[in-house]
């Protein structure tokens, strides 16, 4: 979208006054118990970086070789800990072994339930046992030609098993790109060829409300996908690992596939931790950006592992007795960041859930938080629209004493959701952490501290430490307060991304040209008076859709790869539950009739392509779209149509205004 027709009106109309200090006895038990003792170690944090990275580096890992310098900053690009060596899997795991956390829970999993009454499958895993599966699995990549610097694509269900794949690549030093299990096979081929991926690590099957994910059967198809100029994508696939999940029926390819339980009977469990260096890529995840190619965006070791360590401490107030239950899959960063890394670098026990929130019915998160007495919630606002939705009588029929600390993430939560979390699931007795932060941060960036900041209903609140957020204008002026403009970080940060896998040149346009001197986070935003800051929402070509960013320019191009199609254009529509909502406005090849069946089919292809959760909510055709004299075409009238809302603004430029009049009125 040229610069003039970006949506300029960023500024928030909402006016939220309701403010929920900490609770008493809360902050007096939590790590940071005042808003001064918080604005201390900021203020610190943000005067001598060095010095505050430095010492929390220092107190939290435990490095093989000490660093010789903290930072190392030439924009855009940032070396954290320069020199030093350690292992992230070692740090997780082995330094926890002759500790009391030795047999402690590390995962505690929930799977999904077989059939409705029946319990789910369970598995409790001590830090002692979860280091000896790593080491094994470890060893089963090794003997499967995975060295050090390698890439691994892991395409799983919500099992343990995924966190030992993580650990396992962590541990010997090769590079993991989880792949959501809800991604299609075109997907998987393009990220195995982004990637050069040498191995897949995937499992017959999952469980998704009861059916089963042919996950095996679509890395298979994977594996056979070209790309336009007829060339193999996944050709650097030289082997498949498969675990035995769902018991589905699969094809072993020999030579090529091996199962994960057999090549555990050919390894013993032990397996030295690698002595990484700091900067050591750690992981690939791709994310959607405005263009349509998913972004490889690039963690390293050092930097990524003390600001996740110390965030999942001091946002979520971490206590040795507290059970934290982060619900997002672990083919997301929130799964790498709050499920795996951050819980087990602090030696906590982390409960990791297989299956729907409403399935078999709509209280099976309360089910789970009453079995376990899960004591931290981590979850999206698009859930709690739904958990709202299905009605108070599921999470009234459960006990949730148990829980402490509630938190969010994902998009803006609207402060109906965030008062109704507040008192149907935390009894008015937890604090809400609203956290704000991106699959590039790597770490929470925006975040109450909740023995410490009061809270209101809607906004992030304040930086985290070391974080220096700010919202400037189209110059990069900072803008006063009260008014929106862009959300940019103006320094480096421990746990930033190193870049986009193999593209230089993409992440300084993507993140460093837009403001000068900052990285640019595609948000738009605002402060209030008191310094708090409330986002109110992407400003790029980027959907929010129920949690998950969709680049609409990805749909897209899915879109227009079906020979029914000539042009296709995606923009979001509010959604009550979903945050955003995709409308794709779709013009026909010439001599097609455009019909529900086109439309199922083309939802169905975007599925096929991208995953179902990037599936349009809605598709319209058009005989035209609506375009500029110079062939742009006008996303924002579309998007006041989708969301059929009057049409504002000026069309002076539009090019056939014919267009727009047939455009709103075409229901079919
Ligand atoms: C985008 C990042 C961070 C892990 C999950 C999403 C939006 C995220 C919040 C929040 C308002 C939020 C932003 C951001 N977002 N958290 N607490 N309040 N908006 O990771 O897929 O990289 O998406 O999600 O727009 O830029 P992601």
């Amino acid at each position: 979208m040229p610069a003039n027709e970006k949506p300029v009106n960023i500024t928030s109309y909402l006016q939220e006054e309701r403010v929920f200090p900490p609770p008493k006895d809360f902050s007096k038990r939590s790590h940071i118990k005042s808003l001064a003792h918080y604005r201390k170690l900021y203020n610190d944090s943000i005067r001598s970086p060095e010095a505050f990275w430095g010492r929390q580096a220092k107190n939290e890992l435990v490095w093989f070789k000490p660093w010789k310098k903290v930072l190392q900053w030439k924009e855009p690009f940032a070396k954290w800990f320069v020199g030093g060596k350690l292992n992230v899997a070692y740090n997780c795991l082995d330094r926890h072994l002759n500790t009391p956390t030795a047999n402690k829970a590390a995962l505690i999993w929930e799977g999904e339930p077989a059939t409705p009454g029946k319990p789910g499958e369970e598995r409790t895993i001590t830090y002692k046992q979860l280091h000896r599966e790593v080491c094994q699995f470890a060893n089963v990549l090794k003997r499967n030609g995975l060295k050090r610097g390698d890439r691994a694509l892991i395409y799983l269900p919500m099992v343990p098993e995924a966190a030992v794949a993580m650990l396992a690549c962590a541990r010997i030093g090769a590079v993991h790109s989880v792949v959501f299990g809800g991604f299609s096979a075109q997907s998987v081929a393009d990220r195995i060829h982004d990637s050069q991926a040498r191995l897949v690590i995937t499992a017959d099957g999952g469980f998704r409300r009861g059916a089963v994910v042919p996950l095996k059967k679509n890395v298979d198809e994977a594996l056979t996908l070209n790309d336009e100029r007829g060339n193999l994508l996944a050709k650097t696939i030289e082997k498949v690992i498969v675990l035995r999940r769902a018991c589905n029926e699969v094809h072993i390819e020999a030579g090529r596939d091996v199962w994960w339980h057999r090549e555990l009977d050919r390894v013993d469990a032990h397996c030295p931790a690698e002595k990484m260096d700091s900067e050591a890529p750690l992981f690939i995840l791709y994310t959607s950006g405005s263009t349509g190619k998913p972004k490889g965006i690039l963690h390293t070791t050092g930097g990524y592992l003390v600001h996740v360590k110390l965030s999942t401490r001091y946002v979520f107030d971490l206590q040795e007795t507290d059970l934290f239950w982060c619900t997002a899959d672990i083919g997301w960063v929130t799964g790498h960041s709050y499920v795996v890394y951050g819980p087990l670098a602090n030696g906590a026990t982390s409960l990791m859930y297989e299956g729907a929130p409403n399935f078999p019915e709509p209280d099976r998160f309360w089910r789970i938080v009453e079995k376990y007495g899960v004591t931290i919630l981590y979850t999206a606002p698009t859930a709690i629209r739904a958990f709202m939705k299905w009605g108070v009588e599921w999470p009234k029929k459960h006990d949730l004493s148990s829980l402490r600390l509630l938190g969010t993430v994902g998009e803006p939560i609207n402060p109906e959701a965030w008062i109704w979390y507040h008192e149907t699931i935390g009894g008015k007795r937890c604090p809400i952490v609203d956290t704000w932060w991106q699959t590039e941060t790597g770490g929470i960036m925006i975040t109450p501290l909740p023995g410490a900041t009061p809270t209101k209903p809607g906004t992030a609140t304040l930086p985290f430490f070391g974080v220096l957020p700010e919202v400037v204008d189209d110059k990069g002026n900072p803008v006063p307060r009260g008014s929106g403009g862009k959300l940019v970080i103006r320094k480096p940060w421990p746990s930033m991304l190193r870049g986009l896998w193999g593209d230089r040149k993409r992440y300084q346009e993507a993140y460093w040209s837009e403001v000068k001197g900052s990285y640019f986070t595609g948000d738009g935003c605002r402060q209030d008076k008191d310094g708090y800051f409330w986002i109110v929402g992407r400003i790029d070509d980027v959907l929010n859709v129920a949690g998950h960013r969709i680049g609409t320019a990805e749909v897209e191009s899915a879109l227009v790869s079906n020979h029914k199609v000539a042009e296709a254009a995606v923009v979001g529509r509010p959604d009550e539950l979903k945050g955003q909502a995709l409308v794709a406005f779709v013009t026909l090849k010439g001599g097609v009739k455009a019909d529900q069946s086109v439309r199922d089919e083309l939802r169905n292809h975007v599925a096929k392509e991208i995953g179902p959760v990037a599936k349009p909510d809605d598709i319209r055709f058009a005989e035209a779209l609506p375009k500029t004299r110079s062939g742009k075409i006008m996303r924002r009238l579309l998007k006041q149509i989708a969301a059929g809302t009057e049409i504002k603004g000026d069309t002076t430029t539009l090019e056939d205004f014919n267009v727009l009049a047939r455009l709103s009125s075409s229901e079919e």
